[in-house]
């Protein structure tokens, strides 16, 4: 199949105020993409909307959106067609979720809405906007998953199934859709230096798990993306080592449960007894305890929060 052009490609972007999704909207309009910037965070929308356009690229359109909400990705859709004329590419990146004991989670509001972010308005936006990509023959999706499936932690997985789900849909669209002139592309990053790495560090030995492979650079994941959409890419697997995760899972499944049992092993009471007490929102959104340790990692790194 042959890459995406992405000069003058019309591209919704979710997910854009902050993170891979910041970056992926400087790469994209530095290569003549006109944009859809779509999150909760107006005013980061518009500083980087500034920005783009103060750098010569073209104006992108701000769309503010919760796409914790049922409903919103489908009016999403219908307002990024709107604004750009029609969508060649649709990104969906947004991502955050939850935190907590799967028993502690189980089928909380929560879990809900890191469904709801995580799965369905990625599915909606694509309801919305695929069959058109398929009547004009032309079109790409972009799905912004995580290898946390196979490498899930304890505490870790509500968010994890989220993501597991999304890559299955992924996979089976991708299958669905050959031979339609639509490309199907699934991005895992590894652990990438946003300010996610503050709330996930809040999990008793996950560093154990995660710290395995380096840290990422959000601006070489963009790059990645790109280059992936480019080369009409399956996959993009960042930091490198995340592949091998997903060539052999069953080894990444048995490390992990050797780490998790060092861990159980190793914690003290009270941490136990506030692990399977904690159930938390993560995101810009989330819960204080969350948002304060995303704010924390930033500053840790020179980096507005
Ligand atoms: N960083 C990593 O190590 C890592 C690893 C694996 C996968 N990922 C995935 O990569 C993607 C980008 O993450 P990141 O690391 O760049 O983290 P981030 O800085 O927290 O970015 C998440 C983005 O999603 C948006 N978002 C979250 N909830 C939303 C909602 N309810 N409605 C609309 N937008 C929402 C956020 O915007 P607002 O808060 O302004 O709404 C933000 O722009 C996510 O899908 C994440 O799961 C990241």
């Amino acid at each position: 199949m042959a890459g995406v052009r992405i000069e003058g490609a019309r591209v919704l972007l979710t997910g854009a105020s902050s993170g891979i999704g910041r970056e992926l909207a400087r790469e994209l309009a530095a290569r003549g993409a006109v944009l859809a910037l779509a999150a909760r965070r107006e005013p980061l929308l518009e500083s980087l909307a500034q920005e783009i356009e103060a750098s010569g690229g073209a104006a992108p359109a701000v769309l503010p959106v919760d796409l914790s909400r049922r409903g919103e990705a489908q009016e999403l859709a219908a307002r990024a067609t709107e604004a750009l004329g029609r969508v060649d590419v649709l990104v969906n990146n947004a991502g955050g979720g939850v935190g907590g004991l799967i028993a502690s989670v189980g089928d909380r509001d929560e879990g809900r809405e890191a469904f709801e972010v995580n799965l369905w308005s990625p599915l909606a936006l694509i309801r919305a906007l695929a069959p058109p990509m398929q009547a004009r023959g032309t079109g790409a999706i972009v799905n912004v998953s995580s290898l946390a499936h196979v490498s899930t932690w304890p505490g870790f997985g509500a968010y994890a199934a989220t993501k597991g789900a999304l890559t299955t849909a992924t996979e089976t669209l991708a299958l669905e859709l050959i031979d339609t002139g639509v490309h199907v592309m699934l991005v895992y990053p590894g652990p990438i230096d946003t300010a996610v790495q503050g709330e996930t560090r809040l999990v008793p030995g996950i560093e154990r798990m995660i710290g395995r492979v380096p840290l990422g650079d959000a601006g070489e994941m963009a790059r990645r993306i790109v280059r992936g959409l480019e080369r009409a890419a399956a996959r993009v697997y960042y930091p490198r080592r995340v592949r091998m995760a997903d060539l052999f899972p069953a080894l990444v499944r048995r490390d992990g449960r050797r780490l998790a049992r060092r861990t159980a092993r190793e914690l003290d009471p009270e941490t136990r007894a506030w692990m399977s007490e904690l159930v938390v929102r993560t995101g810009s959104q989330g819960d204080d305890l969350t948002r304060q340790a995303r704010e924390e990692w930033e500053r840790s790194r020179g980096r507005a929060a």
